[in-house]
């Protein structure tokens, strides 16, 4: 369709759950991090959404800087290769950096990502992620802040995408098999 939510089959989070739960991770953050300077990593394309959003529900200052990490390509499957695309603009030694993604998957982005990260000694190095999915459990990366633990289907939606489309759906849902095909 022309339409871009007439290709979801199912509805798994509305754009109300989303925000709902986004702005209790939010509540939380404040607290947590309260009094300090943080600074917020995003990893380029997918946590573009989150971040918008999550960074504006904060009361807390914060600075945010982009990585660009890339692991899938255009497929469903996770590849395995880690590449960066574009490193940070700053230097995080001695900052407290909240690492901010959209889904955690495999973990295999993130194992690379936060011991890159941890070399360059940040003060504090935590982990937010909005959706994370069960095999994420085997890669061992420990994550401070989850929006919703999912099954292990093939989601798009609010920043996850499908060769690149579906970023742009505030639903996250499941696809329609035709848009495979
Ligand atoms: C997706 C997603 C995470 C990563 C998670 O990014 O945004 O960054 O995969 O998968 P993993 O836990 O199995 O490593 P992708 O590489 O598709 O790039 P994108 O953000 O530009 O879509
Ligand atoms: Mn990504
Ligand atoms: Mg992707």
């Amino acid at each position: 369709s022309a339409h871009v939510a007439d290709d979801l089959t199912r509805v798994l989070y509305t754009p109300e759950q989303v925000t709902e739960r986004l702005q209790a991770v939010a509540a939380e953050i404040d607290r947590d991090y309260a009094g300090q300077d943080l600074l917020l990593v995003g990893v380029l394309n997918g946590a573009v959404m989150v971040m918008a959003d999550l960074s504006r529900s904060l009361s807390i200052h914060c600075r945010m800087d982009w990585m660009a990490i890339s692991s899938y390509g255009s497929g469903t499957q996770s590849s395995g290769v880690v590449r960066i695309l574009k490193d940070l603009n700053t230097d995080i030694s001695g900052r407290h950096v909240l690492v901010v993604e959209d889904i955690i998957d495999t973990g295999l982005t993130l194992s690379y990502l936060i011991s890159n990260l941890r070399s360059r000694e940040p003060a504090s190095l935590e982990i937010m992620t909005m959706f994370r999915k069960p095999e994420a459990q085997r890669n061992a990366v420990e994550v401070k802040y989850v929006g919703f633990d999912i099954p292990n289907e093939f989601v798009v939606g609010y920043g996850l995408d499908y060769d690149g489309r579906y970023r742009n759906l505030t639903a996250v849902g499941t696809l329609a098999p035709h848009v495979y095909s």
